[in-house]
């Protein structure tokens, strides 16, 4: 970008202050977002602007909100946003999580719209874009919005900075427009992102939902060859770039000695012994397809008895957006089911299910993904599902097998080696789980390496040079233009 300045914006933020008995800790939030950016933040260096929402965030930060990180090997700046609790219930919970996050997942019967959920959406976006303009001067800068949070804060800057730089990346779906005009400011929210110069979706088949709903709503004159909008007397680009994992940093987690350590305590402390192991690894969303994999494990037990005893399913959970009625019935619906199910099936020897909502450390989790025989993902809708990769990356061992809902985008690069299930279609999930557990080595090892080979091929260092590569050339063609 020459001399300008890389500023990433998202809402979570990569490191959180919390206090404690002991004083501050620092922990990395659940969520593929931070995990993916963290890594390639530390490499490119810049600015990272988020939401301090840590309480122990203000003490740890300067006067100006920033505190460098990583905290073991500082690279790049952290912003923080402080935001007050009517925002957050407003913005983050309110806007962000009971209109745009179920409306891009095609759930809009859980979308709950109030006016002033939109309020404080289009506030926050306006306080985040004083955040940057307080870092940076936005016509030197490059800008790069993460995500659904901020889908009105491109034009904010737009129109302070008309030669900023701004491009985003939305690490969610973006639905057909058919589903998107549900929500009633969808013009609004169109144009606000056009005002980016790049515009990022992990598939192509988001893409095209994009370009239909820009040139529905809007008119935008839409070319769906090239992905090039016209609108507004601006060019705006739309790509797809299918984001990665660190594989390299995976694989050798996986194989280290500190994840043989983690193994042998988290043998200690749950029952883990059954000859094999299913895991799945998911926030608490209503989105993840949970409760259907609950259903498969339990139709697999109960019709083929042969399984009782031999395979324990280790749910490896993290709580989120608990204020929200719709996580709150997730949690409750998922433990519920649990306990039933291992009442029904448990014995003194074996539980079928291993619920585990503490936090596991990288080496523990490493260790998890490595020891599992199979890994089940099951999302009804999900932008991309990087849980998917990061088991692929682990499986240094015995290879395991990957079941994966056609629904997630990372079934678009992985659903050629993957065992494909459709989540709603509980006899043939149940089938799919059955036939990971039977095949035969040569197979597994077959698919494995060559699910192994797309993730490691299209890892997060990749992604990033896709990304900027594209950007340069936005960047280059706007110089010219100019
Ligand atoms: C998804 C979203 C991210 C979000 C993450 C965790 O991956 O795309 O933007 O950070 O979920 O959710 P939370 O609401 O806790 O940030």
């Amino acid at each position: 970008f020459g001399d300008r300045e890389l500023v990433l914006v998202s809402n979570r933020e990569p490191y959180v202050h919390e206090r404690d008995d002991d004083g501050i800790s620092v922990a990395r939030p659940a969520g593929g977002l931070t995990s993916a950016l963290d890594p390639m933040m530390a490499s490119t260096g810049g600015t990272w602007v988020a939401w301090g929402s840590g309480d122990g965030d203000e003490e740890m930060s300067d006067e100006n909100g920033c505190v460098r990180v990583p905290p073991e090997s500082p690279s790049y700046e952290l912003k923080r946003v402080a935001l007050s609790e009517e925002q957050v219930t407003n913005y983050y919970y309110g806007y962000s999580n009971q209109v745009l996050w179920p409306l891009c997942h095609s759930d809009i019967a859980k979308m709950t719209p109030k006016p002033e959920f939109w309020r404080h959406y289009r506030e926050a976006n306006e306080r985040f874009a004083d955040a940057i303009r307080e870092r940076v001067d936005p016509s030197e800068a490059v800008v790069w919005f993460q995500d659904y949070h901020f889908a009105l804060a491109p034009r904010l800057i737009r129109e302070s900075a008309p030669d900023a730089f701004c491009m985003q990346f939305w690490h969610i779906p973006w639905p057909s427009w058919d589903v998107f005009r549900s929500c009633p400011e969808h013009d609004e929210l169109l144009d606000g992102l056009l005002a980016n110069d790049l515009l990022g979706f992990h598939t192509d088949r988001y893409c095209r939902n994009f370009l239909d709903c820009a040139s529905k709503a809007l008119g935008a004159d839409v070319n769906r060859e090239t992905g090039v909008i016209r609108y507004d007397g601006r060019t705006v680009r739309v790509e797809s770039f299918p984001l990665g994992i660190d594989a390299v940093e995976r694989r050798r987690l996986a194989g280290s000695a500190e994840a043989d350590e983690a193994w042998e305590s988290l043998r200690d402390a749950y029952p883990l012994g059954a000859e094999r192991l299913a895991l799945g690894v998911d926030r608490l969303d209503y989105t993840k397809g949970i409760e259907q994999r609950l259903t498969a494990l339990e139709r697999l037990w109960e019709e083929r008895p042969e399984w009782r005893g031999r395979v324990t399913y280790v749910q490896k959970a993290s709580e989120s957006r608990s204020r929200i009625n719709d996580y709150q019935r997730v949690q409750a619906t998922v433990t519920g089911e649990i306990e039933r199910i291992n009442e029904r099936f448990g014995t003194d020897a074996w539980r079928p299910i291993v619920y585990i909502d503490d936090r596991l450390s990288t080496a523990e989790l490493a260790a998890l993904y490595r020891e599992a025989d199979v890994g089940l993902v099951s999302s009804l809708r999900d932008g991309m599902n990087l849980v998917a990769k990061e088991f692929v990356a682990s499986q240094v061992d015995d290879p395991g097998v990957l079941v994966l809902s056609e629904l997630v985008g990372a079934h678009e690069e992985l659903g050629e080696a993957a065992m494909t299930v459709h989540p709603n279609d509980a006899e043939a999930f149940t089938d799919g789980i059955e036939r990971a557990l039977t095949m035969d080595r040569p197979e597994r090892s077959n698919r494995m390496t060559q699910l192994q080979a797309e993730v490691e091929e299209n890892d997060i260092e990749a992604w990033k040079n896709d990304v900027l590569r594209h950007a340069g050339e936005v960047l280059n063609r706007k110089r010219r233009a100019d």
